[in-house]
């Protein structure tokens, strides 16, 4: 169990210990000795935080965490707390220490056994251990930091400076892997085939002999979703696969051929388009265009549903980081406002089947292949909901635009996926602005479309930096959109990151 004390890199922790074959679940440090001791954990690790141990507010170590009987690793600030609740020395230090660090190991002890007597790691703290709590050794130290890591075996308490999750920390897995299975004593027990097995098992319980219903839309998370239903309740699932009109080219035939075709799973595919189109007419403000494109998915889906009487249940794609986001467990599942369009509203009548509420992303992907979903589907990058009627800006999405702009975007997602870089980008897009430009082809004046191309790296979508694609490439796609699609006479590049600007244009 990973308690969050705030630290910027507390999800990761968690994920750092699944990728080590070991579950772990995020939950934040107030939770209370009595839920940490319900959910019985085989160890704990305390996550860092922003705060300073000598600042009023700050999150306080609950002593008894410590009383548990189980080992303990208190990481950055977590490992300050220990430190200072156990008579330790720390102190605000002068200068702080951020960024990559040399660590010096003086005793490899029982958590550094195997690493190096030199490495680097990443260090982000101004409290600094300056001598560890009576009964306790120091393990470890850097230029900044006298103290960087410390042990009592006989108490089963631990702490490190450094950041052993992130990847400048190049021994920083092989340490969380030591504190797992040296210390814990846990098993490598979480792997996507035993997810699968699991969920499987939960989701009969669940459902028994009930029927469900999911709403697919060709993103990884539903996709996942409904596969795992299926696996569980075969034909008792029914998949709903509501066509708007605003998917990229053969999108939505794609996600027909791999369910309904290869998988077998029953699906009833709606091809709404022109009803989203008539809605769609003359309404060019990007939160209108939301709107009525939500609104209309749900009138869509709720008319689906009717036909499919007695369906009590509902498949929904939470995933743990929506669990995380909306407090730690129980309550209602949360989707950002902003990312629920194509989402359903909370007073459909069913009860809800949310089997990837576990997972991260990551494990949502590695669930999908096992179960064998095609890798196009699987390492689908993110497409919102509103499709590209948000990416026709400043104007309405007609049929002629759309049909533009879909042309553009299938020359850009070949030319990405040639030169092998689909994977390594966060998205990559085309954007039609209701813009024309004066051009000259074959001695002709044209007045055509600007194509934009959008391409970002990203690591969470709150934050995201545009891609260097480099110049041949751009020149290659640049060319083909203006030699293949008449309407467009000009192509250009956004190299805007965001803050300030957003991934998207509307
Ligand atoms: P922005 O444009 O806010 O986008 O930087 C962040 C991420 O969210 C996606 N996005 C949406 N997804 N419905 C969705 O399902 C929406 O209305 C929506 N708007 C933006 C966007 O593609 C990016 O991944």
């Amino acid at each position: 169990m990973v308690l969050d004390y705030g630290g910027q890199y507390s999800q990761l922790i968690a994920r750092r210990v699944r990728e080590c074959g070991v579950f772990s679940e995020l939950l934040p440090h107030h939770v209370g000795v009595e839920e940490v001791r319900r959910r019985r954990p085989r160890g704990l690790i305390l996550s860092g935080g922003p705060a300073s141990v000598y600042a009023e507010e700050a999150p306080r170590l609950d002593p008894d965490l410590l009383e548990l009987g189980i080992p303990v690793l208190g990481i950055c600030y977590g490992m300050q707390l220990v430190a200072r609740e156990l008579g330790g020395d720390v102190q605000g230090a002068e200068v702080g220490e951020f960024g990559r660090s040399e660590l010096t190991v003086l005793d490899t002890g029982r958590l550094l056994r195997g690493v190096p007597h030199e490495q680097s790691c990443w260090m982000s703290h101004r409290d600094t251990v300056f001598a560890p709590p009576p009964g306790f050794r120091a393990l470890a130290s850097s230029s900044a930091s006298p103290v960087a890591a410390l042990e009592s075996v006989e108490r089963g308490i631990y702490g490190i400076q450094f950041h052993p999750e992130v990847a400048h920390t190049p021994y920083g897995q092989h340490i969380v892997t030591t504190f797992l299975e040296e210390i814990c004593g846990c098993e490598r027990s979480w792997s996507p085939e035993s997810i699968v097995e699991d969920q499987v098992a939960r989701i009969r319980a669940q459902v028994g002999d009930g029927r469900v219903i999911c709403g697919l839309s060709g993103g990884v998370d539903s996709s996942v979703a409904a596969l795992l239903v299926h696996r569980a309740v075969g034909e008792q699932l029914t998949c709903v696969f509501v066509d708007h009109g605003l998917m990229r080219l053969r999108e939505g035939e794609q996600v027909i051929r791999a369910f309904r075709d290869h998988f077998g799973v029953p699906l009833v595919a709606v091809d709404a388009e022109d009803r989203f189109l008539r809605r769609l007419r003359g309404v060019s403000e990007p939160e209108a265009k939301r709107k009525a494109i939500g609104s209309e998915f749900i009138r869509v889906f709720e008319e689906e549903a009717a036909k499919l009487s007695g369906a009590r249940y509902l498949v929904q794609g939470t995933l743990y980081s929506d669990v995380i986001e909306s407090g730690g467990g129980t309550g209602a599942s949360t989707i950002k406002s902003h990312h629920n369009v194509g989402g359903l509203p909370d007073d459909l009548q069913f009860e809800l089947v949310e089997p990837l509420r576990a997972l991260f992303k990551d494990e949502v992907r590695a669930v999908g292949a096992e179960l064998g979903l095609p890798e196009r589907l699987v390492w689908r990058q993110p497409f919102p909901g509103p499709g590209l009627a948000i990416r026709v800006v400043g104007g309405e999405a007609t049929k002629e635009r759309l049909e533009t702009l879909r042309a553009a975007d299938a020359i850009l997602q070949d030319e990405i996926r040639t030169a092998g870089l689909y994977r390594k980008l966060w998205q990559s897009f085309c954007v039609l602005p209701d813009v024309r430009t004066v051009g000259v082809q074959g001695d002709e004046r044209t007045y055509g479309h600007v194509v934009v191309i959008r391409a970002v790296t990203s690591d969470d979508a709150m934050t995201a930096d545009w891609a260097r694609l480099p110049y041949d490439l751009l020149e290659q796609i640049s060319s083909r959109m203006i030699n293949e699609i008449r309407e467009v006479n000009r192509v250009v590049l956004d190299i805007t990151s965001k803050p300030p600007g957003t991934i998207e244009w509307e």
